[in-house]
């Protein structure tokens, strides 16, 4: 841990799921801006438009012309073989300039049988909004169904799923990862888990995403207690103004939760990518947090 604080995140290999829109895209864009000539960005998600954009646009930016390499790798995180696809790329994109590795935990994914069907479907951005997906929770996939109660989950199989794809495909890319970069003299290693506050608070009719972030946030505790040379860091970027809470405002079943999330979007204040991007960024530049730590926006 180094308490000074730097300008740059050094000569990285940063890896990003769900980079093709919200969050996971914006930090693509931050980190970009704060890397050493050399460095490379994965990014990973199902959209393939929508990454090969954003990969053109890294590419022609600044960051771009002077040596950054951005990688975009079509996967679904939710299947063995999409980690695989992304560990892969990342161990090609590898040399052993880079100083810094940097795993963004950020993706979530679905479990509604329907969409899981219209996303083998690989419709363009186009045709899911013609569809009106982006109101069908397609657009954020990570909260799982809010429509319901704890006492409405009978289907051990479609928990299950909830759970593979958002507690362990999580964990075993971590795992690849790590183990495909191990502690060598000269390399930093920062896992981000970006995690909510339904990790530590329950929230009405959001027992799947509730559930899910806190496993998935005590996997990444357990994990900065077993390998004290990382730096792991459990990051909260408050309520974003991302697909995700179009679907908080209009799906959840709690009427008194739903109201809260339509107040927050009618009283401004939803923060958005950009500004919680920053906080993000300022942790990891300052790199002083306790491994393992849960640190909301609110409190950088
Ligand atoms: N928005 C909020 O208010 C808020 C608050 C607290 C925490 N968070 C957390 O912040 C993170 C980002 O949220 P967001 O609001 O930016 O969500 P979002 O707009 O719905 O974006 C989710 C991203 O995850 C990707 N993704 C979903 N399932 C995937 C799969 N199976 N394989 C690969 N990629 C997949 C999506 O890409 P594809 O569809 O292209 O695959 C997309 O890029 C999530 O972990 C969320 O829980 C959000």
């Amino acid at each position: 841990m180094s308490s000074a604080h730097s300008a740059h995140l050094g000569r990285v290999l940063c890896i990003i799921t769900g980079a093709s829109r919200g969050f996971g895209r914006t930090v693509a864009r931050e980190v970009s801006g704060l890397v050493k000539p050399g460095s490379v960005l994965v990014l990973a998600a199902r959209s393939g438009d929508d990454l090969r954009s954003l990969q053109a646009e890294l590419t022609e930016s600044e960051a771009g012309r002077a040596g950054l390499r951005v990688e975009s790798v079509v996967a679904d995180m939710a299947q063995m073989e999409g980690i695989e696809k992304v560990v892969r790329s990342s161990e090609e994109a590898f040399s052993e300039h880079i100083d810094h590795l940097i795993l963004v935990n950020n993706a979530g994914a679905v479990n509604f049988p329907f969409l899981r069907l219209v996303t083998q479907m690989n419709l363009s951005s186009a045709a899911k909004v013609s569809l009106g997906l982006p109101f069908l929770g397609w657009s954020s996939p990570s909260l799982g169904d809010v429509s319901r109660s704890v006492k409405t989950f009978t289907d051990m199989a479609e928990v299950d799923s909830y759970l593979s794809l958002n507690v362990s495909s999580s964990m075993c890319l971590t795992a690849r990862v790590l183990q495909s970069f191990p502690q060598r003299p000269g390399l930093r290693r920062t896992i981000v888990n970006v995690t909510s506050l339904c990790a530590l608070q329950p929230f009405r009719s959001w027992v799947l995403y509730c559930t899910g972030k806190a496993a998935r946030e005590m996997m990444f505790r357990v994990l900065a207690e077993e390998e004290p040379d990382l730096r792991v860091l459990n990051y909260s970027p408050g309520p974003l103004d991302t697909a995700m809470q179009v679907e908080a405002r209009t799906r959840t079943a709690d009427d008194s939760i739903r109201k809260s999330f339509v107040d927050m979007f009618d009283q401004g204040q939803l923060l958005t990518c950009e500004a919680s991007c920053a906080k993000l960024m300022k942790l990891l530049l300052e790199d002083n947090y306790t491994s393992g730590a849960h640190i909301d926006v609110y409190d950088v």
